[in-house]
């Protein structure tokens, strides 16, 4: 296990929430560039709004699950590949397809950006795979809320703002099953296998690239630290 591996899934909904996109991918990509040498990274893509647009349409064409699946991946692949062109020079040629390939492709002073895998997950569970494959210490949850909270702060006002869960706590609040394009704090699979894996998993804002920064470096968050050896 390396102090400096942490591996980064960034939800759709902040690399391409159709909001000048091209401009927050050069500042995030100025701040992975900046992080680099310090940290060895992988960054995993997710698809955001657009990939649930293609699962939506696809389902109503009748396309079974994986199929639905297989469109949601392809999607996260297209923005792996945004983010790789907005890194240069620091990205690692070429999209792995598997986390095996992510794990051998990683290297100090480069990063590796990749998408989805297969059918029946969600890349958190990628940004796992990745981490147990290359020993990582930390996956670092780059989403559109700036905390775990118990319920959904946008309906509920008394919902309650974690700053630190142990993993067991977090595993109570996220859903059992898998449905392509459902959404939740962090993908099942990708929890059990940092609990596994006793890996730290730490939920920030990913458009606050200062709190992205800190959570990449393992310096203290605004947003949630889950601590996989806190086991409660
Ligand atoms: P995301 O990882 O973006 O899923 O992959 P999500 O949970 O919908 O996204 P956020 O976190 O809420 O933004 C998009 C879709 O692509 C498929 C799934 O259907 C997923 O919902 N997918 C992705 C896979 O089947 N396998 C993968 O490895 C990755």
């Amino acid at each position: 296990m390396s102090k400096n591996k942490v591996v980064i899934s960034i939800g759709g909904s902040i690399l391409v929430p159709g909001n000048d996109d091209s401009a927050f991918m050069k500042r995030l990509a100025d701040l992975i560039v900046r992080l680099k040498d310090e940290v060895q990274m992988v960054i995993v893509c997710g698809g955001g709004k657009i990939a649930r647009y293609y699962t939506r349409t696809s389902a109503a064409l009748g396309a079974d699950t994986g199929a639905q699946d297989l469109l949601g991946i392809g999607v996260t692949r297209l923005n792996a590949e945004l983010l790789r062109l907005a890194l240069g020079d620091a990205a690692v040629p070429g999209l792995p397809l598997t986390a095996e390939e992510a794990s051998a492709k990683s290297v100090p002073g480069r990063v590796v950006v990749m998408g989805g895998t297969v059918p029946g997950h969600t890349t958190d569970a990628v940004a796992a795979m990745v981490a147990r494959e290359m020993g990582a210490e930390r996956i670092v949850n780059a989403t559109s809320v700036d905390a775990v909270y118990s319920s959904d702060p946008r309906s509920d006002g008394d919902a309650v703002r974690y700053t630190e869960l142990t993993i067991a706590q977090l595993k109570e609040l996220v859903y059992d099953d898998h449905g392509a394009g459902r959404s939740s704090v962090f993908d099942p699979l990708g929890v059990r296998i940092a609990t596994e894996e006793r890996i730290d998993i730490s939920v920030v804002n990913g458009r606050d690239l200062e709190d992205l920064g800190n959570a990449i470096l393992g310096n203290r968050i605004n947003g949630t630290l889950i601590d996989s050896n806190r086991k409660g």
